[in-house]
């Protein structure tokens, strides 16, 4: 080595985040280039990089809730919302792309679509929103499938929340055995929603939870918005019906007895006691 720093030349901004790697990995399949083609590209490594951070802090939140300590697990799954909102308005730059210019180069995408999105399944499946039939979709894929087959298996943020509340002495068991329109689980957020002050903590983390649903399923609707917007009720890429296909995911729900609560919730159920909590 010839320089002053010999082997050891000190750590610089483009090493560090190894932006040189970084910035290599978006390789255009249209030729000539398409100028929007890019612009596509980077949209969805984006995506996949605020996909591995929301894993990450999922992960964090789920030891948090088995550690009973749920006022950090409340401030995890913040974080995780505030960049769902990032994500929900990111799309607002991919409408920048005129529909033509997307035509331009839609054809080279075939058969690969978001649907293939390994890590956007596991957010769904760490939350608690697991379809066997998705699982199966992977199977030809064996790093996504070994992935998601490990989040199937494990417990999810939804199983850490319950079993976070049993801890605190709420009945509210894992199995949902479903009676008469809502269950156990469901009486247990009612318990944290009549006695929000005496259960503070449990219920700043039922409210960022309920909040990582509704930004997931808000990004949802604006996906399907944009699909129409720029393809109409043409067929995706990845072969499905398109529009019609992401309009019937619309309802998916990670935590229903979250959203449930609400419709059994009136005021009687607040300073008398809430007459659902023993069951
Ligand atoms: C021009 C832009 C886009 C179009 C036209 C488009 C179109 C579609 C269509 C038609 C589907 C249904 C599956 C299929 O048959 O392909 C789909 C699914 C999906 N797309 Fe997009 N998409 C676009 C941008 C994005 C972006 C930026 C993301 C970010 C990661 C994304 C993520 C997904 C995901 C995760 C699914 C699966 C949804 C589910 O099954 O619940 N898409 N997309």
């Amino acid at each position: 080595m010839t320089d002053s720093y010999g082997d050891n030349p000190p750590l610089s901004y483009n090493k560090y985040l190894r932006v040189a790697d970084l910035i290599g990995l978006q390789d255009c399949l249209s030729d000539p280039k398409h100028h929007d083609e890019l612009l596509f590209i980077t949209i969805h490594q984006a995506y996949e990089l605020w996909f591995k951070q929301i894993l990450h802090e999922i992960d964090a939140a789920i030891v948090m809730m088995n550690d009973d300590r749920l006022a950090a697990a409340a401030r995890t799954m913040r974080r995780v919302v505030e960049i769902e909102k990032l994500l929900v308005t990111q799309i607002h730059i991919l409408e920048t792309m005129t529909p033509i210019n997307f035509l331009g180069f839609r054809d080279q995408l075939n058969p690969a679509s978001g649907f293939q999105s390994m890590q956007f399944r596991e957010i769904e499946f760490a939350s608690g929103l697991k379809h066997e039939q998705l699982l199966h979709e992977f199977r030809a894929d064996e790093l996504a499938h070994t992935r998601l087959r490990k989040r199937f298996m494990e417990a999810s943020l939804s199983d850490a929340f319950f079993a976070a509340l049993r801890k605190r002495g709420l009945d509210a068991p894992l199995d949902e055995e479903r009676a008469k329109g809502y269950d156990q689980r469901t009486r247990a957020v009612l318990e944290l929603l009549t006695h929000f002050e005496e259960r503070y903590e449990e219920f700043q983390l039922a409210e960022a939870l309920l909040e990582h649903d509704e930004y997931f399923s808000l990004w949802r609707s604006h996906h399907v918005k944009m699909v129409e917007r720029m393809v109409g009720t043409k067929r995706g890429t990845g072969g499905s019906e398109g529009v019609g296909y992401l309009r019937t995911t619309l309802d998916k729900k990670f935590f229903p007895e979250l959203w449930e609560a609400r419709t059994y919730l009136d005021t009687k159920h607040g300073a008398s006691g809430c007459p659902f909590a023993k069951g």
